[in-house]
């Protein structure tokens, strides 16, 4: 099957059921302030599923662009994307969880022809506030599902929304297809991870809005809302093994192979994909009806991002000449029918990566051989200083996980803190400066960065209330947009304990707490009874940062001079990180999200 007739498939298999077809809206979602871009098919229709009459009607369907930069950095596997388009329907106050499922069941096994005995799906299995869903389930097995196709699991599987903040949601019934591969173990099921089972559908009931102080509250009208990722489907129908085998991403391969041997070089799989994926992706951006550009800031950073990854991982081959125009001019061929803004924006499709081409180049080859100099030197703990990744962004326009990528690469590891607390001095002197030279973009993201310190340090002081002091600090990651933090804890939290988690830290905002910081020995601060886990990296005399009621930390700083300026906390995402550690995603504010 061809990604158009899927694509032709869906809208008219909707369209004969009565939804009306919408356009594909822009990536720059116009109805939420708390995203970066477009993730989901929904994201254009929020005001609808909240009540607001559509003027197309209640019941509707899309193939939807969109991209997620939370996976960034898994691209060049076999399935993760950050520019991907979702096919959905959605039905505003009209049809619900019968008539869903019922014609998802049908488009799958008599137009797609999946037999039923490869599916299996997952239902939101209940909780104290919503009671597990009997309906959904009813419906599954009178569609002919046996009891162990269906999988029962909570609010971490089976709730989806808001996509940002605030907003629609609520529990939904995923549907995936079964690879036939055996079951990794006893517990083996939709929710692990082996590869075994791939999600391919899912079906969002959205009865409640989450409102910003947390609560739910439940809509005047129930939708549904479903999302199927074209790429994935396309792949399994195709009996593919990953993405990059099916024709959306061939002729962008096939280019970047002409290009390769033209030179005589070479170049690993996972770069290749990385190319592809990424020119795809800048493609788009640039292309957008918005026009988004590269900067230093929000939705320009993260583009900027990619094509600065796209430009080294050429390099590394020796392709010396600037040659995303001409993988780019592939997709607006490919795309361009289907997204006429592609081919109305080609010119500056193309300028704007000239442009960026240029600006990098010139400072790219240096910053390399500084870069492996630093490698070079770099002493037993294998850890590079944040003055040097400081300078690699500032010298040579390095961002922050580009040279996280270099250095890991190696085996090093980036002091992120340490590069977070070069940028915000070097914001404070260019300040103070008569001339601020980085107003906007780099002082955002500096500013942006101390806010998501101090959160990490509530976040820190959160889980050992609710798990206990015995967890302590792994690792932590600060980007402009979002913290990681790693954390030793021995199984995946529950979405009690996470939401617990949340509403501790957003309780400390609420209360609008000075952030204290006081010097200390090493001894005095122990103890004071703070917490710190580098303690041999610390000299004789440290700084302490408390909030009181909720953190007292060593630590170099820079921290926010109040917690109301963090606005608003909320995990994104709980995984395991390595063996016994747990890592959480979190953002604030009101402008950051995945
Ligand atoms: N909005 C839902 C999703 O993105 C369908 O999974």
């Amino acid at each position: 099957m061809t990604a158009n007739e899927l694509r032709k498939m869906y809208v008219n298999f909707f369209k004969e059921r009565g939804h009306h077809e919408i356009a594909s809206a822009s990536l720059l979602p116009e109805n939420d302030p708390t995203v970066l871009f477009t993730t989901a098919g929904m994201h254009p229709l929020v005001p609808y599923l909240l009540g607001e009459k559509h003027p197309q009607g209640t019941k509707l369907v899309s193939v939807q662009k969109c991209v997620r930069t939370g996976d960034i950095d898994e691209v060049g596997d076999d399935t993760h994307l950050t520019f991907f388009e979702m096919l959905g329907n959605w039905s505003l106050g009209e049809y619900f969880k019968e008539e869903s499922i019922g014609m998802s069941y049908d488009f799958l096994t008599t137009c797609l022809n999946i037999p039923k005995e490869k599916l299996t799906v997952t239902v939101f299995e209940g909780d104290e506030l919503v009671p597990r869903d009997e309906v959904a389930a009813r419906t599954w097995k009178s569609q002919g599902l046996q009891e162990n196709q269906i999988f029962y699991y909570g609010r971490e599987e089976n709730w989806w929304g808001p996509a940002g903040q605030t907003g629609p949601c609520g529990t939904d019934t995923e549907i995936f297809y079964d690879l036939g591969k055996p079951s990794c173990s006893v517990n083996c099921g939709p929710a692990c991870h082996c590869g075994k089972y791939v999600e391919i559908w899912n079906n969002v009931f959205m009865e409640y809005h989450k409102k910003s102080d947390g609560s739910y509250e439940k809509l005047r009208q129930k939708n549904v809302d479903t999302g199927m990722g074209l790429e994935r489907v396309l792949t399994i129908l195709n009996g593919y093994t990953n993405v990059y085998e099916t024709e959306l991403f061939l002729p962008v391969r096939n280019k970047l192979d002409e290009i390769i041997a033209v030179n005589e070089t070479k170049l690993s799989e996972k770069s290749k994909r990385i190319i592809c994926e990424h020119t795809r992706a800048v493609t788009f951006l640039l292309g957008d009806s918005k026009k988004i550009v590269p900067s230093n800031s929000e939705q320009g950073y993260v583009l900027r991002r990619l094509i600065r990854r796209m430009i080294r991982h050429l390099k590394q081959a020796g392709i010396e000449k600037n040659v995303l125009c001409k993988l780019a001019k592939i997709i607006v061929e490919q795309y361009g029918c289907l997204y006429e803004e592609l081919r109305e924006n080609e010119l500056f499709i193309m300028e704007q990566l000239e442009k960026e081409y240029n600006l990098f180049n010139k400072t790219l080859d240096k910053g390399l051989k500084y870069a492996k100099l630093y490698f070079d030197k770099i002493g037993e703990d294998k850890l590079l200083n944040g003055e040097l990744a400081f300078k690699l962004y500032d010298t040579f326009g390095f961002p922050i996980e580009f040279t996280i990528e270099l250095a890991s690469e190696m085996g090093i590891t980036v002091d992120v803190g340490g590069f977070q607390h070069k940028f915000a001095e070097h914001q404070k002197k260019s300040r103070q400066g008569a001339e601020v030279k980085f107003k906007g973009g780099l002082s955002d993201q500096g500013e942006q960065a101390t806010k998501l310190h101090t959160a990490t340090h509530l976040l820190n002081g959160a889980l050992q209330t609710v798990l206990g002091t015995d967890v302590f600090q792994r690792g932590s990651n600060i980007t402009a947009e979002r913290l990681r933090f790693d954390f030793s804890f021995p199984r995946k939290l529950t979405k009690e304990e996470l939401d617990k988690i949340e509403r501790i830290v957003n309780e400390a905002i609420s209360k609008h707490i000075d952030v204290l910081c006081e010097e200390l020995t090493v001894k005095e601060a122990k103890k004071s009874g703070a917490v710190g886990v580098f303690d041999d990296k610390y000299g004789e005399v440290v700084k302490v940062y408390t909030i009181p009621g909720y953190s007292k930390e060593i630590c170099g700083g820079p921290h926010v001079r109040n917690t109301s300026e963090l606005k608003v906390f909320q995990i994104m995402k709980e995984e395991a990180s390595s063996a016994g550690v747990r890592r959480i995603k979190a953002v604030i504010g009101i402008t950051k999200t995945f």
